[in-house]
C-alpha cells in the first residue's frame, strides 16, 4: 500500500504575514496519516522551513534549474534548494511548460538535476483541452513522461510524478475520479515498464482538487495523492484534503 501524498502548490501567491497564519494553521490541524508539503514561492523558502521545523510537514520548490551552477542569473539550482531543506521541486508543471517555453527534454533535465542533489522531482504531466478533444491524452501524457525516464535511467524509481490535465487547473472542471484513474494507470503501466520501483511509485492527480472531491479522487487504486493549487492556500480546504488522504 503506497502512502499517499498531499503537496500543496502555492503559486505565485503568498505574503509573510499570510504564510506565517497559514503555515502555523497548518501545524495545528496536523498530523495526517499522510504525507504533506508544501511547494512554496522560492524567497520565502527559509522562513517556511523555519516555520515548519518540528513538524512532519515537508517542504519544496516550484522548480530547478537543469544548470550545476554559474552564469544564470535568476535561476536556482537544485543543490542550493537541498541546502535549504527542500525535500521535492516541482518540475514541467503546465504553467512553466506555457509560460516559459520549457521543453519535454528542459523538464527531463531539471528532474535529472533535482535528484543529483537529493531532491524528489515531481514531474508534471497532462493535456490540454484540445488535445483531450482530439483523443491525444495518452499520447501526450507517455510522451512527456518517456523523455523523463529516458533521461533518468535507472533513477526513474526516485521521482513522483503528478498528472495535471490543463484544462482542470484553476477551472473548477475536474478530472472525474475514472477519468483521472485511466490515465494513472496508463502512467503506471509506463512505470512498470521502466522501473521495478514502479508500483511504489506515487502519482498524484492535479486540478481543482477541493475537500468535497478530494475522496473520490484519493479512492481510486492509482491515485496516490494530490497536487494543490488553490485549495492550498486555506488552512481549512488544505487540511480537509490531507484528512481525506489519511483514510
Ligand atoms: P488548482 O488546484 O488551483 O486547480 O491548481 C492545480 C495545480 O496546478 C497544482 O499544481
Amino acid at each position: 500500500m503506497r502512502k499517499k501524498l498531499v503537496v500543496g502548490n502555492w503559486k505565485m501567491h503568498g505574503s509573510r504575514a499570510a504564510n506565517a497564519q497559514l503555515l502555523a494553521g497548518l501545524k495545528e490541524a496536523g498530523p495526517w496519516n499522510a504525507d504533506v508539503a508544501v511547494c512554496v514561492p522560492a524567497v520565502y523558502i527559509a522562513e517556511t522551513a523555519l516555520a515548519l521545523t518540528g513538524t512532519a510537514i515537508a517542504y519544496g520548490a516550484q522548480d530547478c534549474s537543469s544548470h550545476e551552477q554559474g552564469a544564470y542569473t535568476g535561476e536556482i539550482s537544485s543543490a542550493m534548494l537541498h541546502d535549504v531543506g527542500c525535500r521535492y521541486a516541482i518540475v514541467g508543471h503546465s504553467e512553466r511548460r506555457a509560460y516559459h517555453a520549457e521543453s519535454d527534454q528542459l523538464v527531463a533535465d531539471k528532474a535529472k538535476a533535482a535528484l543529483a542533489h537529493g531532491v524528489t522531482p515531481i514531474v508534471c504531466v497532462g493535456e490540454t483541452r484540445a488535445e483531450r478533444e482530439a483523443g491525444q491524452t495518452e499520447a501526450v501524457v507517455k510522451r512527456q513522461l518517456a523523455a523523463v525516464i529516458h533521461t533518468l535511467g535507472h533513477c526513474t524509481g526516485e521521482m513522483v510524478v503528478a498528472y495535471e490535465p490543463v484544462w482542470a487547473i484553476g477551472t473548477g472542471l475536474t478530472a472525474t475520479p475514472e477519468q483521472a484513474q485511466a490515465v494513472h494507470a496508463v502512467l503506471r503501466a509506463q512505470l512498470q515498464a521502466a522501473t521495478d520501483r514502479a508500483a511504489a511509485m506515487r502519482i498524484l492527480y492535479g486540478g481543482s482538487v477541493k475537500a468535497d472531491n478530494a475522496p473520490q479522487l484519493f479512492g481510486q487504486p492509482d491515485i496516490d495523492g494530490g497536487l494543490i493549487g488553490g485549495a492550498s492556500l486555506k488552512v481549512a480546504d488544505f487540511a480537509a484534503i490531507c484528512l481525506a488522504a489519511a483514510h
